[in-house]
């Protein structure tokens, strides 16, 4: 993957709130929300990607469970925060600087099918939905969370109720739950697990 054209608006609104967050709070490694009390659904390892990687908490965690870790998003001030995060856990993450707005990185050669694990979280764009699964690999897991009006009622940025299931309910969807505001679905493309330490 390579840095692509960034929209200066997303960028400005997310670098000032970004920048808020990191005079607030430095930060640290993560889960994915939809993974906390269920990790052994991740694969034992092999490549991962957060789209929308916001500071880097997740893409952070996993680089250090021994995934190989690409993490994109709009803002530079939030990569730096990535970057910074990971230079304090000891561990690499490759940054990618994207606008989402101009599509997942699965037009990168070496993005498509190649993801043993595809987390999205609290970044939802309906568009970029059929592109998520075509950046894992056989037994790659998927790992989305978005707002939702479950709970909540209507929002310009929130779910319906059922749209994660009717996006990605090809997959073998492990787990789903709708409540409180979010949405989250965890669901692995059909193959062989990874192995660790394939790239
Ligand atoms: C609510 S934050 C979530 C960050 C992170 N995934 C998390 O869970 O903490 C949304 C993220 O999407 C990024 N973002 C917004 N618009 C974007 C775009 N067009 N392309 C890439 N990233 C974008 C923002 O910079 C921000 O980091």
């Amino acid at each position: 993957m390579r840095a692509s054209h960034t929209h200066s608006a997303d960028r400005e609104r997310w670098d000032a709130r970004h920048a808020v967050d990191v005079a607030a709070d430095a930060g640290a490694p993560a889960p994915p929300d939809a993974l906390r009390g269920r990790t052994e659904l991740l694969p034992a390892g092999g490549r991962a990607l957060d789209v929308a990687c916001g500071r880097g908490a997740v893409a952070v965690w996993l680089a250090a469970r021994g995934f190989a870790v690409d993490a994109v998003d709009v803002s530079p001030v939030a990569l730096d925060a990535g970057r910074e995060l990971a230079a304090r856990e000891g561990v690499t993450v490759r940054w990618v600087l994207h606008d989402l707005d101009a599509g997942l990185p699965a037009s990168e050669p070496d993005s498509c099918g190649a993801h043993d694990v595809v987390v999205c979280q609290r970044f939802r764009d309906p568009a970029r939905y059929p592109e998520l699964p075509a950046l894992l690999a056989p037994g790659g897991l998927l790992v989305i969370t978005v707002l939702s009006e479950v709970d909540e009622g209507p929002g310009p940025f929130r779910a319906a109720a059922g749209e994660l299931r009717a996006a990605f309910g090809a997959l073998e969807v492990l787990h789903h739950v709708e409540r409180a505001g979010e949405a989250s679905l965890v669901a692995r493309v059909s193959g062989p697990a990874s192995v660790p330490g394939r790239r």
